[in-house]
Order: C-alpha cells, then structure tokens, then sequence
C-alpha cells in the first residue's frame, strides 16, 4: 500500500516537472511587448498645453498668452526654462500684459524638445526646431 502512495507521488512528481518544461514553439521573447514609441511633439502639446495655450496656440486673452507668432519664444533658452520651470507673474508678450500662473511641466528633455519643436514649426512661427542637448544644457543652467 505504502509503496503504492509512493509511485503515485512520484509519478506526479514526473508529470509537474516536465509540464514546466519550455514548449519548443514558444521563444520566451514573444510574449515581451515592443518598448513603446517616443511620443511626437504634437502628441506632448495635445496632453500637457492645449488646455491652456489652445490648439491653434492663439491662448486667450487676458489669461493665457499666444504661442503663435510670439515675441516671447525668440528667445529659446529662455522659452526652454518657461516650459521647464513655469512661471508665476507679469509678462508681456506680443504687447499684451498677462499676470497668471504657468505650472511647471514635468517633461523629460526629449519631450521638451519635441514639443517646443512642434511649438516653432506650427501657429505660423518661424520653424526653429529645438534640440535634447539645448534643452539638457538649459536645463542645467536654471539649476
Ligand atoms: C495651466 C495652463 C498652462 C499650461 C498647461 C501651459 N501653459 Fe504656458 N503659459 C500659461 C500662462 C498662464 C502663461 C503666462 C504666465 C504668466 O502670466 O505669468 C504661459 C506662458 C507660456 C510661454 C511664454 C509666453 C508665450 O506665450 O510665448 C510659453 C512659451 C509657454 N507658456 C509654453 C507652454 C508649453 C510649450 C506648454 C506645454 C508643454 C505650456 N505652456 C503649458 C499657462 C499654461
């Protein structure tokens, strides 16, 4: 009887191990999904500016300041900062005094550069594209 139990949890024994054996079909890579894309400067500025900066970039007025054809982003190293650090305060921008709050936005450098990319080649602007390393060097400058 004893020996019986014995042979029975061995075979059962036999049968997990080998039930976790790899199956020759499946390559354990299959199963790992592709590292997902970069997000594109529109898709940034759809996601962390449209609310306020409107899809045409026009803003509104009184509160929030125009993108297009700003005379604020002439300067890029300091437009770099604004998206980096935001700004609370008085601006003026294309001749109209705006007094509010732009909450910093927690972008890497990649994706500052894509969206500010996007920013200068949409709304009319010039179409300066704007590098990972001039933001990384701006960056490190305001710290
Ligand atoms: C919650 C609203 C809000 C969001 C979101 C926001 N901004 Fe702003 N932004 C403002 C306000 C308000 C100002 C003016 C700040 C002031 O009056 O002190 C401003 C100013 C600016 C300026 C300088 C003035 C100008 O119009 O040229 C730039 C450039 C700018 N924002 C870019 C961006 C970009 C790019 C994003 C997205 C990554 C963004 N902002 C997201 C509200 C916002």
């Amino acid at each position: 009887m004893k020996k019986g139990y014995l042979a029975a949890a061995f075979a059962v024994c036999i049968i997990l191990l080998s039930s976790c054996g790899s199956n020759p079909g499946q390559t354990e890579t299959s199963n790992v999904p592709a590292a997902p894309s970069k997000p594109t400067g529109d898709v940034i500025y759809k996601r962390s500016c449209v609310s306020c900066h409107q899809s045409n970039g026009e803003g509104l007025p009184n509160v929030y300041p125009p993108l297009a054809k700003s005379d604020f982003i002439t300067d890029k190293e300091k437009t770099i900062g604004q998206v980096i650090k935001g700004y609370t305060g008085e601006m003026v921008v294309n001749g109209k005094k705006y007094n509010s709050t732009m909450p910093a936005q927690q972008l890497n450098d990649d994706e500052v550069a894509a969206v500010l990319t996007y920013v200068y080649s949409n709304f009319g602007n010039g179409g300066t594209s704007v590098t990972a390393g001039e933001v990384t060097a701006a960056r490190a400058k305001l710290q």
